[in-house]
């Protein structure tokens, strides 16, 4: 795999010096020469074992089975199948004494000993849980991505799984949507560079070791886009959009060498992905050029019968197996059907053939036909100590400060009533997909606060996010008059995001506003903590708080995390990865849309409270806006506060006019104006200002977190080549138009500096 990284990386276009150029073509053979010779051997070795195989093995090699792991014994029909070469690889199998007696009977009873994978949903960790992946995202860093993936890669290798259904890759609009709270939001460039973080932090570079695990860039695709944020709904996505946006993280995921993908649930543009040839063959292994194996979601294949596009299972199989799914995840369509389908001649055994060999091909880069077992040397080293510092960097590497009255961070001596349904729940702050996590090892607020003396008193007021019993009122009151500052930690619970976890409301559930209210009247300041899966609306209640603080469902250590960085020790660094709505009635909604014919304009909106009754009709001088709410987010795609505040000037452009194979370089000068030193990202959007296909308001194109000592000035500099203002067009081409661009510089997606350039 990291042969085939070299040669995506080597094909980027931009060298335009002829002894770059040669060096680059010597080295680019070169690689693929090393690359194609050490294939040669795998492939020889792949051809080999399928020769041998009877079409009952074959289609064994494409079966993926879940066991229960609360079972006590190992049931004797699952190892009859196994011995039998029935099953190619098992999910959720989550006793290691059956991994191993599993793997053991398939390499010593079944008829070719060809290995078992192993998989699981290791999705934020494994153990040690990190902050959910939207939270991850909003730290906007490779390394943070990185680091949570290895560790759960050193933690669930420990009980043989060698490969993790992750990462989720779909980009997501709509936080009604509950899977939002494990996608990478709603950009294709901050997306993809966290795929390949991902990919590389699962992966280790080196997919043979004990501790990789085989990555799964799911769900392939357009998952996220489902109407009106409904899991599992219907998504329309035409075919340059798909290009431009969704394709954009697998792209990245696959170059940096993920063997696996995952169909997703829905249908696209009409047809369910599992059984979907154009998205399947032309698109990844044409287009994206793909070589290893795809899976199949949990019944995703038997499901196009509810689809309405697949008759019955037989049909199933029949579609999903020539559209080019390779395993089957649970249903079994494959193993009722496929061997009626050969001699009906609906299939083909040289198909049947090429799925089997990506399968085997996976196994052998997992380096399993010479190290079938579980490494038993290897202990995983649970909640390690390392985990856990890692584990609580990336919560404040993760959390987004969206207000703050100067509250922030408060003194060491605060007397602080501690309230609300999230402030010591050890099993929601770890939030969506922690099958493993262990809630004992959970550090809490209140139990991080208590570690660190702080002057505290503590009731819930709401025993769980849901709460609408106001028993626990006078309580919280009582606190909060005999206190300094209020904190509240509310949101979500952790079931209330993830699979079919949908939201029509996004509002804080139970009677959180009423008690946040009531808490406001006491005037004494309120500083909110949210831990959820996904933006919540705070509109009803923001001026009723001093301060915000999202944390997300921060994992593990939230507790130690948020403590240090409510009394300054740390700075929240999170920056949206998502535009955060004001009410659900603006979803979907996102900063890189389109201008449309009547773009919003501040100056001429209109709120509806102030338009007379019985106004004469007129669209005049409207544009594209609620009447209730205008148009802006509540908070925009990119934001984040930290502990002290930077003047951005003097952007600067190095030409205002070049060719299409030169580069333009931009400077922005930053000084940190506040009373702290902290940290920034810096962000770079771009907008194509004409297009033979319309274009986003901006896109973002580039980053770079800073870090500045009180009153210093630094200078940041972006290059931006060619291939950053290339799209694809409606013929699906990949284009670069002559025209004007304009570069947006600045903190956050709405607040930027703006210069022009145009291309030649
Ligand atoms: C269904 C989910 O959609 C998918 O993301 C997950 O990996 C599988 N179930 C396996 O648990």
């Amino acid at each position: 795999m990291k042969k085939r990284n070299h040669k995506k990386e080597s094909s980027h276009f931009f060298f335009n010096r002829f002894t770059l150029n040669h060096l680059f073509i010597v080295c680019y053979l070169g690689v693929i020469n090393v690359y194609a010779q050490s294939n040669t051997a795998v492939e020889e070795k792949i051809t080999r074992i399928i020769s041998k195989m009877t079409v009952d093995q074959k289609i064994g090699q494409l079966a993926l089975r879940g066991t229960s792991s609360r079972s006590k014994d190992l049931p004797e029909q699952l190892k009859q199948d196994v011995k039998n070469g029935k099953i190619g690889a098992f999910l959720n199998v989550m006793n290691k004494a059956y991994v191993d007696e599993l793997q053991r009977i398939a390499i010593e009873e079944s008829p070719q000993g060809i290995p078992l994978i192993f998989a699981r949903d290791v999705i934020h960790g494994f153990k040690t849980i990190f902050p959910i992946p939207l939270g991850l995202a909003a730290s906007w860093d490779a390394e943070t991505a990185k680091s949570a993936a290895r560790v759960s890669a050193i933690e669930a290798s420990s009980f043989g799984i060698r490969w993790t259904f992750a990462p989720m890759l779909d980009i997501a609009q709509d936080s009604r949507w509950g899977r939002i709270a494990e996608s990478p939001g709603e950009d294709p460039y901050l997306a993809s560079i966290l795929a390949k973080a991902y990919v590389e932090g699962f992966q280790n570079n080196d997919l043979s070791q004990p501790t990789s695990l085989a990555a799964c860039a799911k769900h392939f695709i357009g998952y996220g886009a489902a109407i009106g944020g409904r899991d599992y709904n219907t998504a329309i996505i035409h075919q340059p959009l798909l290009h431009n946006t969704y394709l954009k993280p697998f792209e990245a995921a696959l170059a940096a060498g993920a063997p696996t993908v995952m169909t997703s649930f829905n249908e696209i543009n009409g047809v369910p992905a599992s059984g979907n040839k154009w998205l399947l063959n032309d698109i990844l292994r044409g287009k994206l050029d793909f070589k290893g194996f795809v899976v199949s979601d949990w019944n995703s294949t038997t499901g196009m019968i509810d689809h309405g596009y697949a008759k019955n299972e037989k049909h199933t199989a029949e579609l999903s197996f020539n559209a080019g799914l390779d395993m089957e995840m649970t249903s079994k369509s494959y193993e009722n059907h496929l061997k009626e389908l050969l001699e009906e001649k609906k299939i083909t055994e040289t198909q049947l053939d090429f799925l089997v060999a990506n399968i085997l091909r996976v196994k052998f880069q997992l380096d399993l036909f010479k190290n079938p077992y579980r490494s038993k040397t290897f202990t995983g080293n649970y909640y390690d100590q390392k985990h856990l510092d890692l584990a609580k960097k990336a919560v404040i590497k993760s959390s987004v400060l969206l207000k703050n009255n100067a509250i922030l961070p408060l003194n060491k001596n605060t007397k602080v009533a501690v309230i609300g349904p999230l402030a010591n729940a050890p099993l929601e702050q770890l939030g969506t997909w922690i099958f493993d996590g262990d809630k004992k090892h959970t550090q809490t607020p209140t139990s991080a606060f208590t570690n660190n003396k702080v002057n505290f008193k503590f009731t819930e007021g709401l025993s769980y996010s849901r709460d609408t019993s106001t028993q626990g009122f006078k309580k919280a009151l009582e606190i909060a008059e005999a206190s300094d500052v209020i904190l509240f930690f509310g949101g979500e619970e952790a079931i209330l995001s993830g699979e079919a976890h949908s939201r029509a409301s996004i509002d804080l559930p139970g009677k959180q506003e009423a008690l946040i209210k009531a808490l406001a009247k006491t005037g004494k300041p309120i500083v909110l903590v949210i831990m959820g899966g996904r933006p919540l609306s705070i509109t009803n209640i923001i001026d009723d708080v001093d301060a915000v603080l999202m944390a997300w469902h921060p994992g593990t250590m939230g507790g130690p995390a948020i403590y240090e960085m409510l009394w300054g020790k740390s700075e929240p660094q999170g920056r949206l990865p998502v535009s955060w709505p004001k009410t659900a009635g603006q979803l979907p909604l996102f900063y890189n849309h389109k201008s449309t014919g009547r773009p919003f304009d501040p100056k001429s909106f209109v709120q509806m409270d102030s338009i007379p009754v019985g106004a004469w009709q007129s669209s005049l001088g409207n544009t594209t806006h609620y009447l209730d709410l205008g148009a802006a987010p509540h908070f925009p795609f990119g934001y984040g506060l930290g502990y002290t505040r930077f003047s951005y000037k003097n952007l600067k452009i190095s030409k205002t006019t070049i060719s299409k194979n030169e580069t333009v370089s931009l400077s922005v000068t930053i000084t940190n104006t506040g009373k702290n030193a902290g940290s920034d990202i810096v962000q770079l959007y771009i907008q194509d200002i004409v297009g033979s296909l319309t274009r986003p308001v901006k896109e973002l194109k580039r980053f770079k977190p800073i870090f500045l000592e009180k009153g210093e000035t630094k200078t940041v500099e972006f290059t931006i080549t060619p291939k950053d203002l290339m799209f694809v067009n409606n013929t699906l081409q990949p284009v670069l138009e002559s025209g004007d661009f304009n570069v947006f510089v600045g903190n956050n997606s709405a607040n930027t500096l703006k210069t022009t350039f145009t291309l030649n």
